[in-house]
């Protein structure tokens, strides 16, 4: 569900034309439909109603300003996994005390500044860095409240690069060894046990893998409480969006929208979850991404030109996989659409960057209308995992992001200086 849809012939983001914006503001360009953001996070929110919960969007899939402005608006908290992105969000206006720091790999520094701004919960991912966390938080005179992350052991049955919840994955702690990983814990004078953690993996597009990894941890969760009193249970991230309209599926699970769409849905997951986790008696925390951004945002690009082989017909366009790399490192789908709507016969097409790699594609036989240079394409379900991923590779300016708001829109983050691109680097002294 989102609003990017036609008019008439022309693509519009909610009430404004995309044609209109790509003319003020250039190409590639993101654009971001503040009412998609908001109906996703209120959807989990009501979802989640029966249960005293908090919804922590994970500022990895989106952090521009205006998306986390949107969010802590709303009333929400932050899943942060380095301490940029917690300067980010407070920029944003978070409340640091509904922020929870995840990832494997927290510096002295980083935990430093975490504690310092007084996060709700560590999540907490290996021993070596509970210790850490003691020892930061003793010197500072304060305590530190944690999670451990439980690793359930459940295959999510998502793509390899993006799965997180088996021990083949580095991420967490062996469900069989969290009881004692929480007594050695206990001990500890500077940490505080606020609640237990995991994240199974990302684009779940089933309930059962989360039905299932729930079930699993449950009676530990009530163990834990009963012994070291936890407050909270996160349940991660992951649920799913459409990529592929076209994608069929005899899954009960998924949800059919007037436009032959399937998702899981978050009543769906509440339906299954709640049931579980209502009877734990503990306040229950979200970690979301791309089910809040992901269909909340498109990346325009301009065909530059269009190049037929004896084999192929190349639609060279101006954004690359710099811009947006998920076709490039996970094969990722994203459905592309013409600015104008054309009618007409459908030619098979692979969209490609002006890149110099092979790897430098959005889709390969594509069967789009006929296009020429100046046409624009949208390529949706870019909010989440795509500006965030950009780079400068080739020396490629970092696009601009727009916000859309009913009939408003705004530039919400400038089209990158070039120069800005090499301004930290000198020669070395000796080529002065
Ligand atoms: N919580 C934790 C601990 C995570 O590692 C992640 C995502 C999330 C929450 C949010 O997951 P989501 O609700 O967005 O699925 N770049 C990849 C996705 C990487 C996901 C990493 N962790 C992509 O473009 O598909």
């Amino acid at each position: 569900m989102h609003y990017f849809r036609y008019v008439g012939n022309k693509f519009y983001c909610e009430n404004v034309s995309v044609e209109s914006l790509v003319k003020k503001y250039g190409s590639p360009l993101y654009i971001y439909s503040q009412r998609t953001l908001t109906e996703h996070f209120q959807k989990l929110d009501q979802a989640l109603a029966p249960v005293d919960h908090l919804i922590c969007f994970a500022l990895k899939s989106n952090s521009n300003q205006a998306v986390l402005r949107t969010l802590a608006d709303l009333g929400g908290g932050f899943d942060i996994v380095s301490s940029g992105e917690l300067q980010r969000a407070i920029a944003a206006g978070a409340d640091p005390r509904k922020c929870v720091f995840a990832g494997v790999g927290k510096t002295e520094s980083e935990i430093e500044f975490a504690l310092k701004k007084g996060v709700y919960s560590f999540n907490v991912e290996s021993e070596p860095e509970l210790q850490r966390i003691n020892r930061i938080a003793g010197r500072l005179k304060k305590i530190a409240p944690i999670a451990v992350r439980v690793n359930p052991n459940v295959d999510a049955h998502t793509h390899a690069k993006i799965t997180t919840g088996t021990y083949d994955n580095k991420f967490g702690i062996a469900i069989e060894n969290i009881e004692g990983v929480y007594a050695r814990a206990s001990k500890l004078k500077n940490i505080k046990l606020r609640g237990l953690q995991m994240h199974i993996g990302s684009q779940l597009t089933s309930v059962e893998p989360f039905e299932q990894a729930v079930k699993k941890v449950s009676p530990l969760v009530e163990r834990l409480k009963k012994k070291h009193g936890l407050e909270f249970f996160s349940i991660g991230g992951g649920l799913g969006i459409v990529y592929d309209p076209a994608l069929e599926s005899s899954n009960p699970e998924w949800w059919r929208t007037t436009k032959g769409k399937k998702i899981l849905t978050p009543t769906l997951y509440a339906t299954r979850l709640v049931p579980l986790l209502k009877p734990l008696g503990l306040r229950i925390l979200m970690e979301p991404g791309r089910f809040i951004s992901g269909n909340a945002g498109i990346l325009v690009t301009r065909i530059e030109y269009v190049k037929r082989t004896g084999k192929k017909n190349f639609l060279i366009v101006d954004a690359a996989m710099n811009d947006l790399i998920r076709p490039a490192f996970y094969d990722a789908y994203h459905e592309i659409v013409p600015l104008t709507r054309k009618n007409g016969q459908l030619i098979s097409s692979d969209v490609v960057g002006p890149i110099c790699e092979s790897g430098d594609f959005f889709a390969k036989d594509r069967p789009l209308p006929k296009l020429g240079e100046g046409d624009h394409l949208a390529l949706l379900s870019a909010g989440a995992y795509g500006f965030v991923m950009a780079s400068n590779y080739n020396t490629r300016s970092m696009a601009a992001e727009v916000l859309v708001n009913g009939n408003k829109s705004a530039l919400v983050r400038e089209r990158q200086p070039v120069e800005e691109i090499w301004a930290g680097e000198t020669v070395a002294p000796w080529q002065k």
